[in-house]
């Protein structure tokens, strides 16, 4: 009967370790940020839903259109301090020499960080407020937050810029997709933002998907280990009484 009770125990256990492990990584996969409310010009409040982010790190393409994106349209202001030109060629299957080419917009050598091309503080100057460093944004905010934001600016000539957005009120920073917004039409344009914020995802944790598959491995590990253990916890309890 004690024999039985401990095992019990340990079973719960196990599994209350599992799902809370798997709960985990649930919670952080959906980042757990709301994407906030809005007044309507009728003075009605609106929350906000944030928009899924379509992430999937293993699909190479997707984040090299992402980079491209990036290197492109973001990085005049915004800085990404904690990655090196050669990590993402490396991780992102992407030849040194193109990547040095068309990718290495603000620095000369490729093992530099992606720094911004203005220095973000003489921006905050200008701006009122200065761009922040984006290697870590994904996962401050969260996916979902950086992908609502990012679809979420719209016309307000009360702005410096003539843009505001919904995601966060009177943000600094211009519509600077607008362009490519107006050529591509809806649903191509979210599709590109959604490749943009993949990439921007495997900046922030270039192992995210790799700690995924050595998750699952280390709790099939612990399952298996269970059965010895089961066993062997019946052995030493055989002879108490
Ligand atoms: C003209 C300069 C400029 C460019 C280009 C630019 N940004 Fe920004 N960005 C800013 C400024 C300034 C802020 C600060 C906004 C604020 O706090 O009001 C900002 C804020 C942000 C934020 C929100 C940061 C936070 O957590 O509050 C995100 C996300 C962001 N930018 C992403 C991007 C991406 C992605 C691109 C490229 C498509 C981009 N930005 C291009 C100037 C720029």
């Amino acid at each position: 009967m004690k024999a039985f009770n401990s095992m019990t125990k340990f079973g719960a256990g196990l599994i209350l370790a599992t799902l809370g492990a798997f709960a985990g990584t649930n919670a952080q996969a959906a980042g757990g940020h709301g994407c906030g409310t809005y007044t309507q010009t009728d003075g009605t409040e609106v929350t906000l839903e944030c928009s899924k982010a379509p992430i999937d790190l293993t699909n190479k393409a997707s984040l090299q259109r992402g980079a491209a994106m990036f290197m492109n349209y973001c990085v005049g202001c915004h800085s990404a301090q904690y990655v090196r030109h050669s990590r993402i060629a490396q991780d992102l299957d992407i030849p040194p020499e193109l990547v040095e080419k068309y990718l290495m917009v603000t620095t000369k050598s490729i093992g530099d960080h992606v720094t911004a091309q203005i220095n973000p503080e003489v921006q905050g100057e200008w701006f009122g407020a200065a761009p922040p460093d984006l290697s870590l944004e994904t996962r401050l905010r969260g996916d979902d937050w950086v992908y609502t934001y990012l679809l979420s600016f719209y016309e307000d000539p009360s702005r410096p810029w003539g843009s505001n957005n919904l995601v966060l009120a009177n943000a600094a920073m211009p519509h600077v997709l607008y362009n490519l917004q107006n050529e591509l039409g809806k649903a191509e344009y979210e599709k590109r933002v959604g490749d943009l914020v993949n990439y921007m995802a495997w900046m922030a944790e270039p192992v995210r998907h790799d700690r995924k598959i050595y998750g699952a491995f280390v709790i099939i590990f612990l399952l298996i280990l269970l059965i010895p253990v089961y066993l062997l916890n019946k052995e030493f309890w055989k002879d108490v009484k």
